[in-house]
C-alpha cells in the first residue's frame, strides 16, 4: 500500500480497464468496484484518472463507502508543493498537470507571441530605419 504514484502516473489509468482515482491523498484502484457502484458506473468513468475528493465528499459517502474505498486503496498520491494550493481549489489532476506545464514556463517564448503585435513591430522598425536614413542617410 505504500507505492507512491506521481498525478500523470494516476492520469494513464483512465478508462474501464484499469480506473485510478485519487481521493485526499489516496490512490485507489476501482477497477473491479466500478461495476458494484451503487452510485452507478457512470461517475468513476467519467472521472477515472483524476482527483474525485470533492465529487466523493459532496455525496456524502457512508462509513461502508469508506471501508470499501480503503481496501481498494493502492498507495498515495506525491504532488508538487508548487501544485499542491492549486489542489484545494478542487481543480482535476490532469488540469493540474497542464497548469504546471504552463505556470512552469518563464522568460521569452516565441510561440506566446502574437503574430500580429509582432509584424506591426517590424513594420514599425522598418519605418524607422526608412525614416533615419532619409534624414541623416548621406
Ligand atoms: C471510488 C470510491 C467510491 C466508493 C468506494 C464509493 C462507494 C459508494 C457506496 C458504498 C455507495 C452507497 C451509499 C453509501 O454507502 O454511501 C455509493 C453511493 C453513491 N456514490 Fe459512490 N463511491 C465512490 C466514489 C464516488 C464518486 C467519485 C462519485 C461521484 C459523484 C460517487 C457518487 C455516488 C452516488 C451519486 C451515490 C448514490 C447516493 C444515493 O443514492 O444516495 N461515488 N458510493
Amino acid at each position: 500500500m505504500s507505492k507512491v504514484f506521481t498525478v500523470s502516473d494516476v492520469s494513464l489509468h483512465n478508462s474501464k480497464s484499469s480506473l485510478f482515482v485519487v481521493i485526499h491523498d489516496g490512490v485507489y484502484d476501482v477497477t473491479e468496484f466500478v461495476t458494484q457502484h451503487p452510485g452507478g458506473e457512470d461517475v468513476l468513468l467519467e472521472s477515472a484518472g483524476t482527483d474525485v475528493t470533492e465529487q466523493f465528499e459532496d455525496i456524502g459517502h457512508s462509513e461502508e463507502a469508506r471501508a470499501i474505498l480503503k481496501s481498494l486503496q493502492l498507495g498515495i498520491v506525491q504532488r508538487d508543493t508548487k501544485v499542491k494550493s492549486t489542489l484545494n481549489d478542487n481543480k482535476s489532476a490532469i488540469s493540474i498537470d497542464s497548469q504546471i506545464n504552463y505556470s512552469g514556463a518563464s522568460g521569452f517564448l516565441w510561440k506566446d507571441v502574437d503574430p500580429n503585435i509582432a509584424y506591426l513591430w517590424i513594420v514599425w522598425v522598418l519605418c524607422f530605419l526608412l525614416f533615419t536614413k532619409y534624414f541623416f542617410g548621406s
